[in-house]
């Protein structure tokens, strides 16, 4: 029997306060222990968005205690686990430093290497977790703070082929949410109103369709959102609908000329790639149906298979930084000094050049 290399993962690096055990075998196979995950949303959701200084004593008070949940969970102690890894970033530098000072700690006091894991890395390799997939692929990441279009060439190596050149598309949910008067997060709130509207009747922009770069912009429409808004005030509950659902169909527009771009490029860089390649979806916007339907036929139409994993590892988790440690550990990576530090910062693929607005919100994931 090939044996299980086991860690205990970390996450804080935004509004979620995490911590799981997984272990994988030299072929990949893998178990996921136990899978812990304290979301601050009330904590939160007065602000309308994550307030720094509240989420970093939210991970204080509660991270120790969910570390040896998910120890008991998976019924392992300390001793059990061949590692520990900890998202040291992109995300709020408070929570952060928690994380990753509490990993260190662990992996101080119990004799066990630390990886120190970018969050993004996590979101890049969980469909490998979830659904066996092989190299390489593209992955879509759009979540609160970012809107990515990453190649996935292998384990530490990233191409980033797009990303928002201001709002990240979850944000824009967010912000279009607030201005209508809608509950926080604003996604979930947009999605259910959108049902009952009227796509049709508000035309709004779908930034950057056709040009040739694959980066978003989604700026621009929160604004025609907002004049559209102030046009027919004071809105009924069908003006509000029907602006969620146009609001939707530009996204799904724009979702379709942006990703279609970025499926063909990949169809010319990999003409040899005998299996039906793969895009991979992640981040909290990843639960929009209309959205979901929107990539599911562009990939039918691509002949690319559509990967969504579960929502719970789709959004921000410890399994997919355990995953993501494991992964490393698997390919040979050696662990990090005790002295790394957290980045607010960290850009996945560290050649792409740093777009103009990228990264706001604390860059979180
Ligand atoms: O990945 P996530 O849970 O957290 C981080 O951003 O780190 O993503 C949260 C984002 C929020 O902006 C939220 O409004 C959006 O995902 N979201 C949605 C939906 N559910 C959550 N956006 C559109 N439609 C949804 N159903
Ligand atoms: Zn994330």
């Amino acid at each position: 029997m090939v044996p299980f290399l086991r860690i205990l993962g970390i996450e804080t690096s935004c509004d979620e306060t995490a911590a799981a055990v997984v272990e994988r075998d030299a072929e990949g196979h893998s178990n996921v222990l136990s899978d812990v995950v304290l979301s601050q949303l009330d904590e939160h959701s007065a602000y309308g968005g994550v307030v720094p200084e509240i989420a970093a004593r939210a991970h204080v008070e509660a991270l120790d205690e969910l570390i040896e949940e998910a120890l008991k969970r998976a019924n392992v102690s300390l001793g059990d686990v061949d590692a520990i890894a900890a998202t040291s970033g992109p995300g709020l530098i408070g929570g952060l430093l928690v994380g990753l000072m509490t990993g260190k700690a662990i992996a101080r006091a119990a004799g066990k290497p630390l990886y120190a894991v970018n969050h993004l890395e996590g979101h890049a390799l969980t469909a490998r977790l979830t659904d066996g997939l092989t190299f390489p692929y593209l992955m879509l990441l759009v979540s609160g703070g970012h809107t990515q279009l990453i190649l996935v060439r292998g384990v530490g190596q990233y191409e980033r082929w797009g990303t928002t050149i201001d709002d990240a598309l979850g944000e824009a949910f967010d912000k279009t949410a607030k201005l209508l008067g809608l509950s926080y997060p604003g996604g979930p709130a947009v999605e259910r109103m959108a049902r009952d509207g009227n796509p049709d009747r508000f035309n709004f922009p779908r930034p950057l369709v056709g040009e040739a770069r694959l980066d978003f912009s989604f700026s621009g429409l929160k604004t025609a959102v907002r004049q559209a808004a102030q046009d027919i005030a004071p809105l009924s509950d069908q003006d509000v609908a029907d602006i969620c659902a146009s609001f939707q169909k530009a996204i799904s527009r724009t979702l379709k000329d942006r990703i279609g771009r970025g499926l063909q490029r990949f169809k010319t860089e990999f003409p040899a790639a005998s299996e039906k390649p793969a895009l991979v979806v992640a981040g909290g916007v990843a639960a929009n149906l209309e959205l979901r339907g929107t990539l599911q036929a562009l990939c039918d139409k691509n002949g690319f298979r559509f990967i969504a994993p579960p929502l719970h590892l789709c959004t921000d988790n410890a399994v997919m930084i355990a995953w993501a440690g494991l992964e490393r550990m698997a390919a040979g990576a050696a662990p990090d000094a005790l002295d790394v530090q957290p980045r607010s910062r960290w850009p996945l693929d560290s050649n792409a050049e740093r777009l103009v607005g990228f990264g706001k919100r604390g860059a979180k994931a």
